[in-house]
Protein backbone atom coordinates (compact mmCIF):
# COMPACT_ATOMS: atom_id res chain seq x y z
CA UNK A 1 0.00 0.00 0.00
CA UNK A 2 0.98 3.45 -0.64
CA UNK A 3 2.19 5.54 2.06
CA UNK A 4 -0.70 8.47 1.49
CA UNK A 5 -2.08 10.05 4.93
CA UNK A 6 -5.84 10.14 5.69
CA UNK A 7 -8.19 12.22 7.02
CA UNK A 8 -11.78 12.77 7.72
CA UNK A 9 -13.60 15.65 9.79
CA UNK A 10 -16.80 16.69 10.82
CA UNK A 11 -19.43 13.85 11.31
CA UNK A 12 -20.47 11.43 8.99
CA UNK A 13 -16.95 12.18 7.18
CA UNK A 14 -15.35 8.85 6.10
CA UNK A 15 -11.13 8.27 5.40
CA UNK A 16 -10.31 5.63 3.37
CA UNK A 17 -7.91 3.95 0.91
CA UNK A 18 -10.02 1.28 -0.43
CA UNK A 19 -13.93 0.52 0.99
CA UNK A 20 -16.34 -2.06 0.54
CA UNK A 21 -18.82 -0.81 2.31
CA UNK A 22 -19.38 2.53 4.27
CA UNK A 23 -22.53 3.67 6.14
CA UNK A 24 -22.47 6.73 7.85
CA UNK A 25 -25.09 8.57 9.86
CA UNK A 26 -27.16 7.19 12.13
CA UNK A 27 -28.50 3.45 10.46
CA UNK A 28 -31.77 1.97 11.51
CA UNK A 29 -31.63 -1.97 10.98
CA UNK A 30 -34.73 -4.14 10.93
CA UNK A 31 -34.40 -7.49 11.02
CA UNK A 32 -35.49 -9.98 8.04
CA UNK A 33 -39.01 -11.09 9.64
CA UNK A 34 -39.61 -7.08 10.13
CA UNK A 35 -38.88 -6.19 6.52
CA UNK A 36 -41.00 -9.30 5.35
CA UNK A 37 -44.11 -7.78 7.63
CA UNK A 38 -43.66 -4.27 5.65
CA UNK A 39 -44.35 -6.29 2.17
CA UNK A 40 -47.39 -8.36 3.74
CA UNK A 41 -49.47 -5.92 6.42
CA UNK A 42 -52.22 -4.34 4.23
CA UNK A 43 -53.71 -0.90 5.05
CA UNK A 44 -57.32 -1.13 6.65
CA UNK A 45 -59.38 0.50 4.06
CA UNK A 46 -59.53 4.10 3.94
CA UNK A 47 -56.81 5.10 6.22
CA UNK A 48 -56.19 8.35 7.40
CA UNK A 49 -54.97 10.73 9.88
CA UNK A 50 -56.08 13.99 7.78
CA UNK A 51 -57.41 17.02 9.83
CA UNK A 52 -61.25 17.56 8.86
CA UNK A 53 -61.87 19.01 5.58
CA UNK A 54 -61.83 22.66 6.15
CA UNK A 55 -63.48 25.63 4.02
CA UNK A 56 -61.56 26.61 1.12
CA UNK A 57 -62.73 28.64 -0.95
CA UNK A 58 -61.89 29.30 -4.34
CA UNK A 59 -58.03 27.42 -5.69
CA UNK A 60 -59.94 25.86 -8.41
CA UNK A 61 -56.85 26.62 -9.79
CA UNK A 62 -54.34 25.49 -7.54
CA UNK A 63 -56.21 22.27 -7.29
CA UNK A 64 -56.08 21.53 -10.79
CA UNK A 65 -52.30 22.43 -10.71
CA UNK A 66 -51.92 19.79 -8.01
CA UNK A 67 -53.90 17.12 -10.02
CA UNK A 68 -51.74 17.92 -12.97
CA UNK A 69 -48.43 17.34 -11.37
CA UNK A 70 -49.14 13.98 -10.30
CA UNK A 71 -48.99 11.59 -13.77
CA UNK A 72 -51.05 8.17 -13.57
CA UNK A 73 -50.89 5.94 -16.61
CA UNK A 74 -54.00 4.27 -17.27
CA UNK A 75 -54.31 1.55 -14.48
CA UNK A 76 -51.72 2.65 -12.40
CA UNK A 77 -50.98 4.46 -9.48
CA UNK A 78 -50.65 7.95 -9.88
CA UNK A 79 -47.29 9.00 -8.68
CA UNK A 80 -44.87 12.43 -7.91
CA UNK A 81 -43.96 15.41 -5.93
CA UNK A 82 -45.58 19.12 -5.51
CA UNK A 83 -44.61 21.68 -3.34
CA UNK A 84 -47.02 24.22 -2.11
CA UNK A 85 -45.57 27.61 -1.37
CA UNK A 86 -46.68 31.09 -0.05
CA UNK A 87 -46.87 33.86 2.63
CA UNK A 88 -47.56 32.63 5.90
CA UNK A 89 -51.23 32.34 6.67
CA UNK A 90 -52.53 32.55 2.76
CA UNK A 91 -53.82 29.27 2.90
CA UNK A 92 -51.28 26.81 1.83
CA UNK A 93 -52.14 23.73 4.33
CA UNK A 94 -55.96 24.64 3.60
CA UNK A 95 -55.42 23.91 -0.40
CA UNK A 96 -53.02 20.81 0.38
CA UNK A 97 -55.89 19.55 2.87
CA UNK A 98 -58.53 20.18 0.46
CA UNK A 99 -56.80 18.47 -2.08
CA UNK A 100 -56.10 15.23 -0.01
CA UNK A 101 -59.64 15.25 1.01
CA UNK A 102 -61.16 15.59 -2.49
CA UNK A 103 -58.92 12.84 -4.02
CA UNK A 104 -58.85 10.41 -1.11
CA UNK A 105 -60.41 8.00 -3.26
CA UNK A 106 -57.47 7.81 -5.49
CA UNK A 107 -55.50 6.66 -2.64
CA UNK A 108 -54.68 3.76 -0.68
CA UNK A 109 -53.49 6.13 2.61
CA UNK A 110 -53.49 9.53 2.55
CA UNK A 111 -51.29 10.75 5.81
CA UNK A 112 -50.49 13.66 6.92
CA UNK A 113 -47.21 14.77 8.42
CA UNK A 114 -45.98 17.64 10.66
CA UNK A 115 -42.86 18.51 8.36
CA UNK A 116 -41.12 21.34 10.77
CA UNK A 117 -37.44 19.31 11.32
CA UNK A 118 -36.87 15.83 10.60
CA UNK A 119 -37.69 14.77 14.28
CA UNK A 120 -40.87 15.42 13.46
CA UNK A 121 -40.97 13.58 10.24
CA UNK A 122 -39.79 10.85 11.85
CA UNK A 123 -42.64 11.35 14.28
CA UNK A 124 -45.58 10.97 11.66
CA UNK A 125 -44.64 8.12 10.06
CA UNK A 126 -43.40 6.35 13.61
CA UNK A 127 -47.37 6.62 13.73
CA UNK A 128 -48.39 6.03 10.79
CA UNK A 129 -46.54 2.44 11.49
CA UNK A 130 -48.25 2.21 14.49
CA UNK A 131 -51.53 2.21 12.72
CA UNK A 132 -50.14 -0.59 10.17
CA UNK A 133 -48.35 -2.85 12.69
CA UNK A 134 -49.77 -2.12 16.14
CA UNK A 135 -48.79 -4.93 18.10
CA UNK A 136 -45.10 -4.65 17.32
CA UNK A 137 -44.90 -0.60 16.74
CA UNK A 138 -46.49 -0.25 20.49
CA UNK A 139 -43.20 -1.59 21.81
CA UNK A 140 -40.32 -0.37 19.53
CA UNK A 141 -38.62 2.95 19.28
CA UNK A 142 -39.16 6.18 16.94
CA UNK A 143 -36.54 5.49 14.68
CA UNK A 144 -37.45 1.49 14.08
CA UNK A 145 -41.10 2.61 13.24
CA UNK A 146 -40.31 4.96 10.62
CA UNK A 147 -37.90 2.79 9.30
CA UNK A 148 -40.39 0.48 9.12
CA UNK A 149 -43.14 2.30 7.87
CA UNK A 150 -40.39 3.86 5.18
CA UNK A 151 -39.87 -0.03 4.11
CA UNK A 152 -44.37 -0.35 4.05
CA UNK A 153 -44.39 2.98 1.62
CA UNK A 154 -42.06 1.36 -1.20
CA UNK A 155 -43.93 -2.10 -1.06
CA UNK A 156 -47.38 -0.35 -1.50
CA UNK A 157 -47.47 1.73 -3.90
CA UNK A 158 -50.73 4.52 -4.32
CA UNK A 159 -50.53 6.45 -1.26
CA UNK A 160 -50.55 10.37 -1.04
CA UNK A 161 -48.01 11.93 2.19
CA UNK A 162 -48.56 15.74 2.81
CA UNK A 163 -45.39 17.32 4.23
CA UNK A 164 -47.01 20.40 6.20
CA UNK A 165 -44.60 23.19 6.90
CA UNK A 166 -41.59 21.66 5.58
CA UNK A 167 -38.78 24.30 7.00
CA UNK A 168 -36.23 23.35 5.06
CA UNK A 169 -36.41 21.64 1.06
CA UNK A 170 -33.59 19.18 2.34
CA UNK A 171 -35.25 17.35 4.97
CA UNK A 172 -38.27 16.40 1.96
CA UNK A 173 -34.93 14.83 0.25
CA UNK A 174 -35.53 10.78 1.67
CA UNK A 175 -38.95 10.90 0.59
CA UNK A 176 -39.84 13.45 -2.58
CA UNK A 177 -37.38 11.64 -4.99
CA UNK A 178 -38.95 9.05 -6.96
CA UNK A 179 -41.94 8.16 -4.55
CA UNK A 180 -44.07 4.98 -5.35
CA UNK A 181 -46.99 7.74 -4.45
CA UNK A 182 -48.27 11.13 -4.22
CA UNK A 183 -46.05 13.77 -2.27
CA UNK A 184 -47.36 17.41 -1.34
CA UNK A 185 -44.98 19.59 0.83
CA UNK A 186 -46.54 22.93 1.72
CA UNK A 187 -43.78 25.76 2.93
CA UNK A 188 -42.64 28.97 3.20
CA UNK A 189 -39.24 28.65 1.11
CA UNK A 190 -39.11 29.97 -2.11
CA UNK A 191 -36.05 28.61 -2.78
CA UNK A 192 -33.73 25.42 -2.43
CA UNK A 193 -36.89 22.88 -4.08
CA UNK A 194 -34.91 20.33 -6.58
CA UNK A 195 -35.27 21.52 -10.17
CA UNK A 196 -37.98 18.02 -10.67
CA UNK A 197 -40.28 19.43 -7.82
CA UNK A 198 -43.01 21.54 -9.63
CA UNK A 199 -43.29 24.55 -6.83
CA UNK A 200 -46.93 26.20 -7.04
CA UNK A 201 -46.69 29.85 -6.03
CA UNK A 202 -49.50 30.65 -4.16
CA UNK A 203 -50.90 33.77 -4.16
CA UNK A 204 -53.88 36.08 -2.05
CA UNK A 205 -57.42 35.72 -2.62
CA UNK A 206 -59.05 37.88 -5.77
CA UNK A 207 -61.45 40.31 -4.23
CA UNK A 208 -64.48 38.80 -4.90
CA UNK A 209 -62.94 35.60 -3.04
CA UNK A 210 -61.80 37.82 -0.20
CA UNK A 211 -64.76 39.52 0.46
CA UNK A 212 -66.82 36.62 -0.16
CA UNK A 213 -64.74 34.61 2.90
CA UNK A 214 -64.98 37.52 4.94
CA UNK A 215 -68.90 37.75 4.38
CA UNK A 216 -69.42 34.29 5.31
CA UNK A 217 -67.08 35.10 8.50
CA UNK A 218 -69.39 37.61 9.50
CA UNK A 219 -72.59 37.14 8.15
CA UNK A 220 -72.56 33.22 8.20
CA UNK A 221 -75.48 32.05 5.78
CA UNK A 222 -77.29 35.31 5.35
CA UNK A 223 -76.64 37.02 2.01
CA UNK A 224 -74.97 40.37 2.43
CA UNK A 225 -76.55 43.61 1.55
CA UNK A 226 -75.04 45.33 -1.61
CA UNK A 227 -73.62 47.90 0.70
CA UNK A 228 -72.26 45.24 3.08
CA UNK A 229 -70.83 43.69 0.11
CA UNK A 230 -69.50 47.37 -0.78
CA UNK A 231 -67.81 47.39 2.83
CA UNK A 232 -66.48 44.31 2.97
CA UNK A 233 -64.88 44.57 -0.60
CA UNK A 234 -62.61 47.63 1.26
CA UNK A 235 -61.55 46.00 4.03
CA UNK A 236 -60.92 42.85 2.40
CA UNK A 237 -58.81 44.98 0.01
CA UNK A 238 -57.05 46.90 2.85
CA UNK A 239 -56.51 43.44 4.95
CA UNK A 240 -54.28 42.39 1.33
CA UNK A 241 -56.77 39.52 0.64
CA UNK A 242 -54.47 37.30 3.01
CA UNK A 243 -56.89 34.54 3.98
CA UNK A 244 -55.73 34.47 7.77
CA UNK A 245 -56.47 38.15 8.13
CA UNK A 246 -59.25 37.77 6.57
CA UNK A 247 -60.88 34.81 9.00
CA UNK A 248 -59.70 37.28 11.84
CA UNK A 249 -61.39 40.12 11.36
CA UNK A 250 -64.45 38.25 10.47
CA UNK A 251 -64.32 36.46 13.56
CA UNK A 252 -64.06 39.41 15.44
CA UNK A 253 -66.92 41.24 13.55
CA UNK A 254 -69.15 38.08 14.26
CA UNK A 255 -68.14 38.35 18.38
CA UNK A 256 -68.87 41.94 17.85
CA UNK A 257 -72.21 42.26 15.62
CA UNK A 258 -72.99 45.77 16.58
CA UNK A 259 -69.55 47.30 14.97
CA UNK A 260 -70.30 47.67 11.26
CA UNK A 261 -67.94 46.71 8.59
CA UNK A 262 -66.86 50.48 7.61
CA UNK A 263 -66.29 51.49 10.94
CA UNK A 264 -63.58 48.96 12.06
CA UNK A 265 -61.91 49.18 8.95
CA UNK A 266 -61.51 52.71 9.90
CA UNK A 267 -60.27 52.17 13.28
CA UNK A 268 -58.19 49.35 11.34
CA UNK A 269 -56.58 51.95 8.77
CA UNK A 270 -56.13 54.65 11.21
CA UNK A 271 -53.50 52.27 12.90
CA UNK A 272 -51.79 51.89 9.48
CA UNK A 273 -49.13 53.14 7.66
CA UNK A 274 -49.48 51.89 4.20
CA UNK A 275 -46.35 53.08 3.12
CA UNK A 276 -44.61 50.59 5.47
CA UNK A 277 -47.49 48.19 6.31
CA UNK A 278 -47.38 46.53 2.63
CA UNK A 279 -48.93 43.48 2.31
CA UNK A 280 -46.29 42.26 5.46
CA UNK A 281 -48.84 39.05 6.92
CA UNK A 282 -47.24 39.22 10.36
CA UNK A 283 -48.47 43.24 10.01
CA UNK A 284 -51.41 42.57 8.76
CA UNK A 285 -52.46 39.77 11.34
CA UNK A 286 -50.69 42.34 14.45
CA UNK A 287 -53.00 45.29 13.17
CA UNK A 288 -56.08 42.83 13.58
CA UNK A 289 -54.62 41.45 16.45
CA UNK A 290 -54.01 44.47 18.39
CA UNK A 291 -57.62 45.32 17.53
CA UNK A 292 -58.65 41.97 19.03
CA UNK A 293 -56.62 42.25 22.06
CA UNK A 294 -58.06 45.50 23.55
CA UNK A 295 -61.46 44.10 23.54
CA UNK A 296 -60.09 40.75 25.14
CA UNK A 297 -58.64 42.62 27.68
CA UNK A 298 -61.77 44.65 28.71
CA UNK A 299 -64.13 41.43 28.42
CA UNK A 300 -61.65 38.70 29.52
CA UNK A 301 -58.00 39.51 30.66
CA UNK A 302 -57.41 35.84 31.35
CA UNK A 303 -57.82 35.09 27.69
CA UNK A 304 -54.40 37.27 27.03
CA UNK A 305 -52.74 36.10 29.39
CA UNK A 306 -53.36 32.53 27.86
CA UNK A 307 -52.90 33.63 24.86
CA UNK A 308 -49.39 35.03 25.19
CA UNK A 309 -48.16 31.88 27.00
CA UNK A 310 -49.75 29.70 24.11
CA UNK A 311 -47.59 32.11 21.89
CA UNK A 312 -43.99 30.28 23.12
CA UNK A 313 -45.00 26.76 22.65
CA UNK A 314 -45.04 24.39 19.81
CA UNK A 315 -48.21 25.77 17.74
CA UNK A 316 -50.03 22.16 17.24
CA UNK A 317 -52.24 20.24 19.90
CA UNK A 318 -50.85 21.82 23.31
CA UNK A 319 -52.62 19.65 25.64
CA UNK A 320 -54.87 21.83 27.45
CA UNK A 321 -54.18 20.65 31.03
CA UNK A 322 -50.84 21.99 30.53
CA UNK A 323 -52.17 25.47 30.90
CA UNK A 324 -51.55 25.61 34.74
CA UNK A 325 -54.67 27.91 36.71
CA UNK A 326 -52.47 30.57 38.81
CA UNK A 327 -52.98 31.55 42.39
CA UNK A 328 -55.76 34.44 40.75
CA UNK A 329 -57.62 32.42 38.27
CA UNK A 330 -59.02 28.36 38.17
CA UNK A 331 -59.26 25.31 35.41
CA UNK A 332 -62.65 26.86 34.68
CA UNK A 333 -61.85 30.23 34.50
CA UNK A 334 -59.08 28.66 31.96
CA UNK A 335 -61.81 26.73 29.79
CA UNK A 336 -63.51 29.68 29.17
CA UNK A 337 -60.76 32.01 28.35
CA UNK A 338 -60.28 29.26 25.61
CA UNK A 339 -63.58 29.20 24.31
CA UNK A 340 -63.32 33.12 24.09
CA UNK A 341 -60.01 32.78 22.01
CA UNK A 342 -61.75 30.51 19.84
CA UNK A 343 -64.75 32.58 19.09
CA UNK A 344 -62.07 35.36 18.08
CA UNK A 345 -60.22 32.08 16.03
CA UNK A 346 -56.99 33.16 17.62
CA UNK A 347 -57.01 29.29 18.99
CA UNK A 348 -58.54 26.10 17.92
CA UNK A 349 -59.48 23.79 20.11
CA UNK A 350 -59.75 19.83 20.53
CA UNK A 351 -61.80 17.62 22.75
CA UNK A 352 -58.51 18.21 25.21
CA UNK A 353 -55.47 20.07 22.34
CA UNK A 354 -55.43 23.86 21.94
CA UNK A 355 -53.95 24.90 18.47
CA UNK A 356 -52.40 28.85 17.77
CA UNK A 357 -51.12 29.60 14.35
CA UNK A 358 -48.11 30.14 13.92
CA UNK A 359 -48.13 33.55 12.47
CA UNK A 360 -50.34 34.87 15.11
CA UNK A 361 -47.67 33.42 17.53
CA UNK A 362 -44.79 35.09 15.41
CA UNK A 363 -47.25 38.29 16.07
CA UNK A 364 -47.50 37.74 19.68
CA UNK A 365 -43.96 37.50 20.53
CA UNK A 366 -42.99 40.25 18.53
CA UNK A 367 -45.58 42.39 20.43
CA UNK A 368 -43.50 44.68 22.85
CA UNK A 369 -46.16 44.29 25.18
CA UNK A 370 -47.21 41.27 25.74
CA UNK A 371 -44.54 38.96 23.67
CA UNK A 372 -41.54 40.49 25.11
CA UNK A 373 -40.31 37.81 27.30
CA UNK A 374 -41.84 34.06 27.76
CA UNK A 375 -44.99 34.52 30.40
CA UNK A 376 -43.66 33.59 33.58
CA UNK A 377 -46.74 32.73 35.46
CA UNK A 378 -48.29 29.83 33.81
CA UNK A 379 -45.19 28.13 33.15
CA UNK A 380 -43.13 28.80 36.55
CA UNK A 381 -44.83 25.35 37.87
CA UNK A 382 -43.15 23.37 34.97
CA UNK A 383 -40.39 21.50 35.35
CA UNK A 384 -37.03 23.41 34.37
CA UNK A 385 -35.71 20.63 31.33
CA UNK A 386 -39.38 20.86 30.52
CA UNK A 387 -39.91 24.65 30.03
CA UNK A 388 -36.83 24.94 28.24
CA UNK A 389 -38.20 22.05 25.45
CA UNK A 390 -41.57 23.95 24.87
CA UNK A 391 -39.78 27.55 24.76
CA UNK A 392 -39.70 28.55 21.40
CA UNK A 393 -36.71 31.32 21.82
CA UNK A 394 -33.61 29.83 22.22
CA UNK A 395 -33.81 26.80 20.78
CA UNK A 396 -31.28 24.81 18.66
CA UNK A 397 -32.34 24.82 14.84
CA UNK A 398 -33.78 21.24 14.60
CA UNK A 399 -34.55 20.71 18.00
CA UNK A 400 -38.53 19.47 18.32
CA UNK A 401 -40.92 21.39 20.52
CA UNK A 402 -43.19 18.52 20.93
CA UNK A 403 -44.94 18.91 24.25
CA UNK A 404 -45.77 15.89 24.60
CA UNK A 405 -42.97 14.26 26.91
CA UNK A 406 -43.98 17.39 29.39
CA UNK A 407 -46.00 15.78 32.45
CA UNK A 408 -49.36 16.69 33.18
CA UNK A 409 -49.40 19.72 35.55
CA UNK A 410 -52.87 20.66 35.63
CA UNK A 411 -54.83 19.25 39.08
CA UNK A 412 -58.18 18.88 37.83
CA UNK A 413 -59.36 16.93 34.46
CA UNK A 414 -60.66 19.76 31.24
CA UNK A 415 -64.15 20.02 30.93
CA UNK A 416 -65.70 18.34 27.92
CA UNK A 417 -65.77 21.15 24.90
CA UNK A 418 -66.79 21.02 21.46
CA UNK A 419 -64.70 19.39 18.85
CA UNK A 420 -63.00 21.74 16.26
CA UNK A 421 -59.93 20.40 13.81
CA UNK A 422 -57.08 22.79 13.31
CA UNK A 423 -54.61 22.51 10.90
CA UNK A 424 -51.87 25.24 9.93
N1 LIG B 1 -59.25 29.29 0.51
C1 LIG B 1 -59.60 29.51 1.77
N2 LIG B 1 -60.92 29.62 2.12
C2 LIG B 1 -61.27 29.82 3.40
N3 LIG B 1 -60.39 29.96 4.43
C3 LIG B 1 -59.10 29.87 4.15
C4 LIG B 1 -58.64 29.65 2.81
N4 LIG B 1 -57.28 29.61 2.83
C5 LIG B 1 -56.93 29.78 4.11
N5 LIG B 1 -58.00 29.94 4.91
C6 LIG B 1 -57.96 30.16 6.36
O1 LIG B 1 -56.85 31.03 6.64
C7 LIG B 1 -56.06 30.55 7.71
C8 LIG B 1 -54.62 30.40 7.24
O2 LIG B 1 -54.57 29.34 6.29
P1 LIG B 1 -53.40 28.23 6.32
O3 LIG B 1 -53.16 27.77 7.71
O4 LIG B 1 -53.74 27.22 5.29
O5 LIG B 1 -52.17 29.13 5.85
P2 LIG B 1 -50.69 28.68 5.55
O6 LIG B 1 -50.32 29.30 4.26
O7 LIG B 1 -50.55 27.21 5.64
O8 LIG B 1 -49.90 29.42 6.72
P3 LIG B 1 -48.48 29.04 7.39
O9 LIG B 1 -47.41 29.36 6.39
O10 LIG B 1 -48.39 29.95 8.56
O11 LIG B 1 -48.52 27.58 7.75
C9 LIG B 1 -56.67 29.23 8.17
O12 LIG B 1 -57.30 29.42 9.40
C10 LIG B 1 -57.65 28.85 7.07
O13 LIG B 1 -58.81 28.28 7.61
MG1 LIG C 1 -49.51 25.98 6.94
Amino acid sequence: MTNFAFEATGPGSVAAHRIGTAITGPVTVLPAELLNSARDVQAPAGLSNLPPLPLCLGRADALARLRGAFAAEPGQWATGTATVQGLGGVGKSTVALAYAHWHRRDHTVAWWINAASPAHIEQSLAALALRLIPAWAGRAAIEERAAWAMMWLQWHPGWLLLFDNVEDPADLRPYASAPDGCVIATSRRAVGWPAAVPVLALGVLDLAEASELLCQHVLGETAPTPRQLQEARALAADLGRLPIALEQAGAYLAQNPTIGIESYRRKLTAKLDKASDGHDPERTVARIWRHTISTLTERNPLAVSVLSTLAWLAPDDIPVDLLAPTADDDTDDVHEALGLLRAYCMVSLTQDTVSVHRLVQTTLRNQPTLGGAVPAGRLAGWPAGSRTAAVRRGRPAGRTTELRPIPRLGAAPPAPRRARGHHS
